[in-house]
């Protein structure tokens, strides 16, 4: 299994559009808080240096060794934390912050994670089924399936999957988990293959299976809520927050957090319609595909 220092690099998304929203000045203290391998910090620090400051959050430690390398080959300030983004105020309460100009998150799992095979993440790779972005706390994915009731674990594949065969799934997976046990990513999408043929030039069908267990497992759209719901205490007047969903259960959350904190008087929405990837990009960047980016300013 490979090192995560031997994978290709995470290209970022839509690194034109995020500094046109976040509008990063030299000077500025920005919140990176899904640093990922630093493709967006590298951008966003040379915009801010020579005094800017940039502190990058991650829940996955590996990620954030070669990250600081990387981030430290550049002129820009920074801090890494090892952190849910969720925690937010305790991550500036450390880094003795008030109040930032600028956060980004660009949701989701990176390139550097999903290629890594043994984290779990493809069902292209044969791998135990872990799917954790933090490694070191919470329920894998095999734990997890072993958990739930077949209706609990239908619900969650409907939920978060919107998978329409969610209750047939969830029979076969638990027929399986009960007999010989699931462990590995393959032995999972053999299952849901046997139970949903795969129709002409349509997503494989362990997609949304593979995408709904993701989600729980690392608890990715409470935290979304979570996190919404305090970051504007920390964001200065002017402050701009940017964020790149990749499904349509994130966007929503996002979209109509915007719209509630609008109402608030608490941000002016500057994305009517969510922007998304230009053509070119999609042709160089497969991830980008699906990339929604919605930005908004505090007032
Ligand atoms: C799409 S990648 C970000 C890539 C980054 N923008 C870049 O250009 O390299 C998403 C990253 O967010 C991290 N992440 C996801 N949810 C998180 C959370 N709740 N708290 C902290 N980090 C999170 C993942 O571990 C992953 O490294």
């Amino acid at each position: 299994m490979g090192d995560i220092t031997d994978m290709p690099l995470h290209k970022p998304v839509m690194v034109e559009e995020v500094l046109d929203y976040l509008h990063p000045q030299p000077g500025h203290i920005i919140l990176d808080c899904t640093v990922g391998g630093g493709g967006h910090a590298i951008k966003i620090l040379d915009k801010i240096k020579p005094d800017g400051f940039l502190i990058g959050i991650d829940k996955d430690m590996e990620i954030l060794q070669t990250t600081k390398q990387s981030l430290s080959k550049t002129a820009g300030k920074f801090k890494l934390y090892h952190a849910d983004y969720s925690d937010i105020d305790e991550v500036l309460r450390q880094a003795d912050i008030d109040k930032v100009n600028g956060v980004l998150l660009d949701l989701g799992v990176s390139s550097l994670q999903f290629d890594q095979a043994d984290r779990g993440f493809s069902f292209a790779k044969e791998a135990p089924l872990d799917m954790r972005m933090d490694r070191s706390c919470g329920i894998t994915a095999q734990n997890l399936i072993r958990r739930l009731s077949e209706t609990e674990l239908a619900e969650l594949l409907w939920k978060y999957g919107e998978e329409r065969r969610s209750r047939r799934i969830a029979r076969a997976i638990l027929k399986e988990e009960k007999g010989v046990g699931i462990t590995t990513t393959r032995q999972l999408a053999a299952i849901v293959e046997r139970v949903v043929p795969r129709g002409k030039g349509k997503i494989h069908p362990a997609t949304r299976v593979f995408q709904a267990l993701r989600i729980a497992v690392n608890k990715e759209l409470e935290n979304l809520e979570i996190f919404l719901d305090k970051i504007y205490n920390y964001m200065a007047v002017g402050a701009r927050i940017v964020i790149i969903s990749f499904h349509s259960l994130e966007d929503r959350i996002v979209k109509n957090k915007f719209i509630e904190k609008a109402k608030q008087n608490i941000f002016r929405v500057l994305t009517k319609k969510p922007i998304t990837p230009r053509e070119a990009e999609i042709m160089e960047n497969i991830r980008g595909r699906s990339a929604k980016l919605r930005a908004a300013e505090r007032i």
